[in-house]
């Protein structure tokens, strides 16, 4: 394996502090933090959020996931001057997040505005193996005399989200002049977490400790010589009472015993054990790529990395927020990303936590039927955002048009209901690939089943077919339509699966059939493109490309109104080509480059999920050069130089579409009515890539090159696959195959 790559942060910048505190933040499925620095920067937006750990502050507030107090900030004076990189000079800067084991590190050289050199340096890590633990490890040396160094750090609950704060404080104490600790409620009574600290400081230096307005400090200090560091290390152990082991009977005594045991481990062997955990994890999934362009491995690790970070395998009450575990973005809500755009990775590479996340919507069905029902449906409408009740909880509405003082009302709620077949067709994908009887007999087919009832009871009779009216497909820029391409292939393809899985009931049975057989489903027109909707094709095009070069920034909306947009054919992600990547069997070769070509100069791609997706479909029309391009534009949504594109957290389904680009696009590797195809088409710029895989229990690995596929599995149990269109029974352990071309030598022009 080629070593792991590390994200380097170039230099220190005012100007990119949140944008590095999201790329470079810390996670572990169960806790995420923010990377922000130790010295507070007002600019920088601090964080720590535990996954599922909401709460709603009234009842015209959003649910949000509510960040916690912060334990990693510290006031540092030296020698009287407090430290500061916006003071003084910095000499020497450099940080870096090594994917290898998840610990941040942070050198540099600081002159003081006094004219003194000081040495700082700064680790921390999440522990992969115990989610609630946090070490942190500061050391400070003299250049150029001895110092006085103080340092105070604690818990501080002044931390809100942008100014709301969720958290009543309910106690906190100093035990034993060591241990510091604060236990939090949220307002409504219905959570509680707390923190526990300790902070091992040199032997000489003197402590002291307060409480005042919401702070739990330790302060403390001590006189260090020239060349000599003065190290802190500071462990907090974070727990909440959505926690499986949660008792409420000595929890917080609990939280200290738990502090305590790994203090006595230290550092370096608590940082040990949790990179040996990640090494587990890049073992079983890394994707390694040879490529002209080392900002390629680069992206896939740095994919991977935040797809281990972000995900809560811990519970299966908590999903992925659509800002992972970074930042407060769409309030830390769940949304289709996660079905449609995470769990294909986790599918292929950890189908369990595959599993868990359909269970989420598994255990919150009681809300999704209640929501259908509200609205005069039948079966499941899952919420199009959603948190830990399984509620819908999409803002009523968005951001204020400061120009009119009007909100815009927020229509996601009330018609992107394609999230209900997508929820249907991640089912499908995990059956597909685990056989997992167990799950479908317990869960699947309830899902199946609920969410095909409410497709049956939402469409409406036109003329002896059935249609689907006001609807939103995935393009939020055309809202309120009819017979949305995506929406109602979907809406076919989940009656469809629930039917094959239906069992006695025929009253069921009759209704899908009858749905299948009327619901109308457009067909391509005679230059072979699907139209997005009833009227798409009558609405007005306009010139894009001032807005194509804004790409993610949503300027059409400064300088059209929203109904405006609606009216005419503006994307911000193409419909049919999502179609036509969630379900490729029903586009002939010629209807897939159609489509493309028609959608894509109509399309801004101002969602993060745009890119990808395109540039996964462009490679199925065997156009590698768009499709790299696409790629690798994909790969910068996070990484790129626009400093403000993730500073409330990052894209996450972005990171999982990074992944899709490379197994689905460029590798080919998919599923097809239950079976694995294989069809590469590398990039130009690739050599190899190579990857393990799980597949119905088996485990593999995959590498290709522009010339052989090699594909090495655990066992020598048969496994059928298709490798460019031919059907192939692999008994071996090792088995390789050229590459003949079929899928990667056509270059169409664009
Ligand atoms: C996209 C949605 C997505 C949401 C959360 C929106 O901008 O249009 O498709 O689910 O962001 O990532």
């Amino acid at each position: 394996m080629n070593t792991l790559t590390r994200l380097n942060e170039p230099q220190f910048s005012p100007h990119t502090l949140n944008k590095y505190a999201t790329l470079m933040a810390a996670g572990n499925g169960y806790l995420g933090i923010r990377a922000c620095h130790e010295e507070a920067y007002t600019d920088q937006t601090r964080g720590m959020y535990l996954a599922g750990f909401y709460h709603r502050a009234s009842a015209t507030e959003t649910t949000e996931l509510v960040n916690l107090p912060d334990v990693l900030q510290m006031r540092i004076e030296l020698d009287g001057e407090i430290f500061t990189l916006l003071s003084g000079s910095v000499v020497d800067y450099q940080r870096e997040l090594d994917f290898a084991s998840g610990e941040l590190r942070r050198c540099l050289v600081w002159r003081a505005p006094n004219g003194k050199r000081y040495q700082i340096e700064c680790l921390r890590f999440l522990s992969a193996v115990q989610l609630s633990l946090l070490c942190s490890r500061i050391a400070i040396t003299p250049l150029d005399d001895e110092a006085d160094v103080t340092i105070s750090t604690g818990i501080d609950a002044t931390q809100t989200n942008s100014g709301r704060q969720h958290l009543d404080e309910t106690s906190v104490r100093v035990f034993e002049q060591r241990y510091l600790q604060g236990c939090y409620r949220t307002l409504d009574g219905s959570n509680e977490v707390v923190i526990s600290s300790f902070c091992a400081v040199p032997a000489n230096a003197s402590n002291s400790f307060y409480a005042k307005n919401r702070r739990l400090t330790q302060h403390c200090s001590g006189r260090v010589a020239k060349g000599e560091a003065f190290v802190l290390v500071k462990t907090s152990w974070i727990s909440s009472s959505l926690d499986k082991d949660y008792r409420a009977e000595r929890w917080s005594e609990r939280s200290l015993d738990n502090l305590m045991t790994c203090i006595e481990r230290g550092y370096e062997q608590l940082l040990a054990e949790s990179a040996e955990r990640w090494a587990q994890m890049w073992q079983r999934s890394r994707v390694v790529v040879e490529s002209k362009n080392p900002q390629d491995q680069q992206a896939l690790d740095f994919a991977l990395y935040h797809l281990f970070a972000m995900t809560p395998t811990h519970n299966e009450r908590c999903s992925i927020a659509a800002k992972g575990l970074t930042g407060e973005g769409y309030k830390g809500h769940i949304f289709w990303d996660t079905e449609v755009f995470l769990l294909p990775f986790h599918l292929m590479t950890q189908p369990e936590v595959a599993r868990q996340l359909l269970s989420y919507r598994w255990h919150n069905l009681a809300g999704a039927q209640a929501k259908a029902q509200k609205n005069g449906w039948q079966g499941a409408l899952f919420p199009w955002e959603s948190a830990w009740s399984g509620e819908e909880e999409t803002p009523e509405f968005a951001a204020i048009n400061i120009r009119t003082g009007l909100r815009q009302k927020v229509a996601s709620a009330a018609a992107e209901h394609h999230l209900v077949a997508d929820i249907a067709w991640a089912v499908d994908a995990y059956y597909q690939a685990t056989g997992d009887e167990n799950f479908m007999q317990q869960r699947g087919i309830t899902l199946l089943r609920e969410t095909a009832r409410f497709w049956i009871s939402r469409a409406v009779e036109v003329d002896g077919k059935l249609e689907l009216h006001d609807v939103i497909g995935p393009d939020e820029y055309t809202e309120h339509i009819n017979n949305n391409a995506y929406t109602n292939y979907l809406a076919f393809h989940n009656v469809e699966l629930a039917l094959r899985h239906a069992s006695q009931d025929q009253d069921f049975k009759r209704q899908a059939e009858d749905f299948l057989q009327r619901l109308w489903l457009p067909q391509p027109d005679h230059q072979q493109v699907l139209e997005q909707d009833d009227t798409f094709f009558s609405k007005p095009t306009i010139d894009l490309s001032r807005y194509k070069t804004q790409q993610g920034t949503q300027a059409i909306l400064l300088d059209y109104a929203r109904a405006e947009v609606n009216e005419m054919q503006i994307l911000k992600q193409a419909d049919v080509v999502m179609l036509a990547y969630m379900l490729p069997w029903l586009f002939t070769p010629e209807q897939l480059e159609a489509n493309l070509d028609y959608y894509e100069p109509r399309t801004i791609h101002d969602s993060s999920l745009s890119k990808a997706i395109h540039g996964i479909v462009a490679a199925r029309c065997h156009r590698l050069e768009q499709a790299y391009q696409f790629w690798q534009q994909a790969c910068l949504i996070d990484l790129g130089d626009e400093p403000h594109s993730c500073d409330d957290g990052i894209h996450a389904a972005a990171t999982g579409a990074i992944w899709l680009g490379a197994v689905q696009g460029f590798v080919g590797l998919t599923v097809e009515k239950g079976e694995l195809h294989l069809t590469p088409r590398l990039p130009q710029e690739w050599r190899s890539v190579s990857f393990p895989f799980c597949w119905q229990g088996e485990r593999l690995q995959l590498t290709v090159t522009h010339q052989q596929i090699t594909l090495r599995k655990a066992s020598v149990r048969p496994m059928t696959i298709w490798i460019e269109q031919e059907r192939v029974v692999i008994t071996e352990a090792e088995f390789c195959t050229p590459v003949t071309g079929s899928g990667t030598t056509k270059e169409v022009s664009q």
